[in-house]
């Protein structure tokens, strides 16, 4: 049986546009994401661009990846970058101690992610050591990527082959300094920020520079608090937050063979970032009333326990319809509340967490998660419309969660994209999308949707989920009438 759900969608004077920034993404020095994944060298037989897969490359241009945070995470605040430029042959060696303990050879370094990033078309966010760095290190940096003239490092770069600064914008001031950065308390961590922050120069980058502070752990509140009462506002642009998805952090269920029970768990700590953004904004509020400060959601996604046989410490995991879910809901939050939230990076982009794309040597499969990501593009830089969902309700043993998120927007050409998740696993939901005084002429949709939840593309079977175009809906007066199959996501394009 089919229950129903109605969701009003109203242009607003004034409503915010969605930052494109919202669809970035994250690639840390972790397992197989960078070593292995993205790079596999000059040398490689796999087609590469500089040492770059070429098929990773293209596919991540399709999603418009709009800016791509690096190199970590927890290794951020082990990283030296100075030890990753220069001849290759030279560089000195990195042990990645959070991470699978292995020994890299920081061929990856500087360069090869910000020629990366222009190859994509992405800004480039890159996180700063501050946990086990110096100011002095931070600074030159920026001013190594930034400044364009005369300058020590403005000099060394030249002399390593790179004439033109890259111009990068988006800087990270540590990150998870509550953990991994540096164990430290909000106060300490306000201070060094501030400390930080104020020799943090542009170099006349024609963006300017936008100063995250690594934000809160989930809904650590306190911490936020802390740094929007402590830090200067001429010092900050964004202030960040952290959550996953997992069935329970000590034992995170499997990726693929998952029961309802984790389903349900996993869902439920997905649609808890509406309540987590809804109240770490209130603080912003508190102290920010004008808005001038941003929320940056820069880690977010699914995590489960390793693929069997994988290093522990890579955090490999296979991709399913679940993901799909946890993306196409999370996105719905963030496009919602794009008023404050400015910007967010799922976690991880090649073969790490909830991946968009993963690779088996020269084999390259793009995941569910890749397939949203792509259909909610459309959201980028388009216009919010603000939309009132009365949810018809996902219930599994006496608990629930709304079974329908959506969000919408338009765009410069007038063209609307409305997104929907049926995030039930039993049963598909009716649905009524209003439109109010908005004019309806044409309708096209796309879904995507399986057999099984627990569904996900493989090596064998790398096509088993792909966008199909969705025609079984139908126009009544100003409104469209559709039945969201169970676990699917429809995106609809209205002319
Ligand atoms: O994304 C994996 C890890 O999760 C990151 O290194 C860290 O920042 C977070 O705890």
């Amino acid at each position: 049986t089919c229950a129903q759900t109605t969701v009003t969608i109203q242009e607003k004077e004034n409503a915010p546009i969605i930052s494109k920034h919202i669809y970035g993404h994250f690639a840390e020095h972790l397992g197989r994401c960078i070593y292995g994944g993205f790079y596999v060298g000059e040398d490689s037989n796999i087609p590469n661009t500089n040492g770059v897969r070429t098929d990773i490359i293209e596919a991540l241009k399709e999603l418009k990846v709009p800016n791509l945070r690096w190199p970590g995470g927890c290794f951020a605040d082990t990283y030296h970058w100075k030890d990753g430029i220069g001849a290759k042959e030279d560089r000195p060696t990195i042990v990645n101690q959070w991470w699978g303990g292995v020994t890299e050879d920081n061929s990856f370094g500087t360069h090869d992610f910000l020629n990366l990033c222009e190859a994509l078309g992405a800004e480039p966010y890159l996180a700063a050591n501050i946990g086990s760095g110096t100011v002095k290190e931070f600074t030159d940096w920026i001013q190594y990527v930034n400044h364009d003239g005369e300058s020590p490092m403005a000099n060394l770069r030249k002399e390593n082959g790179r004439d033109k600064p890259w111009g990068v914008t988006y800087w990270g001031v540590g990150n998870e300094m509550w953990g991994c950065g540096g164990n430290m308390t909000p106060e300490y961590y306000a201070n060094l920020y501030r400390q930080y922050a104020t020799f943090m120069s542009s170099w006349n980058n024609d963006k300017g520079i936008y100063r995250i502070a690594s934000g809160a752990n989930v809904d650590d509140y306190h911490w936020t608090e802390v740094l929007m009462r402590d830090i200067p506002k001429h010092l900050i642009e964004g202030v960040a937050l952290h959550s996953y998805s997992f069935v329970e952090w000590n034992d995170k269920g499997p990726a693929a063979n998952f029961n309802e029970k984790q389903y349900f768990k996993t869902m439920e700590r997905a649609l808890n970032m509406e309540t987590l953004i809804t109240k770490h904004v209130a603080v912003m509020d508190k102290y920010d009333p004008d808005k001038k400060i941003d929320l940056i959601v820069d880690e977010w996604g699914g995590w489960y326990n390793v693929e069997e046989g994988t290093n522990p410490g890579f955090l490999y995991q296979q991709n399913t319809m679940r993901d799909a879910m946890i993306a196409g809901a999370t996105l719905n939050i963030f496009n919602n509340h794009s008023e404050r939230v400015k910007m967010a990076n799922l976690a991880q982009t090649v073969n790490v967490l909830q991946a968009v794309i993963l690779t088996d040597d020269e084999k390259m499969i793009l995941t569910p998660t890749y397939h949203v990501m792509k259909m909610y593009a459309v959201h980028q830089d388009a216009t919010l419309l603000p939309i009132d969902l009365k949810s018809d309700k996902y219930e599994f043993e006496g608990n629930s969660v709304p079974a329908i998120s959506a969000s919408a927007s338009i765009n410069k050409e007038g063209v609307a994209h409305v997104s929907l998740v049926n995030v039930d696993m039993n049963k598909a939901h009716k649905i009524t999308l209003d439109f109010q005084k908005m004019k309806l002429n044409k309708a096209t949709a796309n879904i995507l949707t399986s057999a099984k939840v627990q569904d996900h593309n493989s090596f064998e079977n790398p096509n088993k989920i792909v966008v199909k175009e969705y025609e079984d809906f139908k126009f009544k007066k100003g409104t469209l009438e559709l039945e969201v199959p169970a676990f699917s996501v429809i995106v609809f394009e209205i002319k």
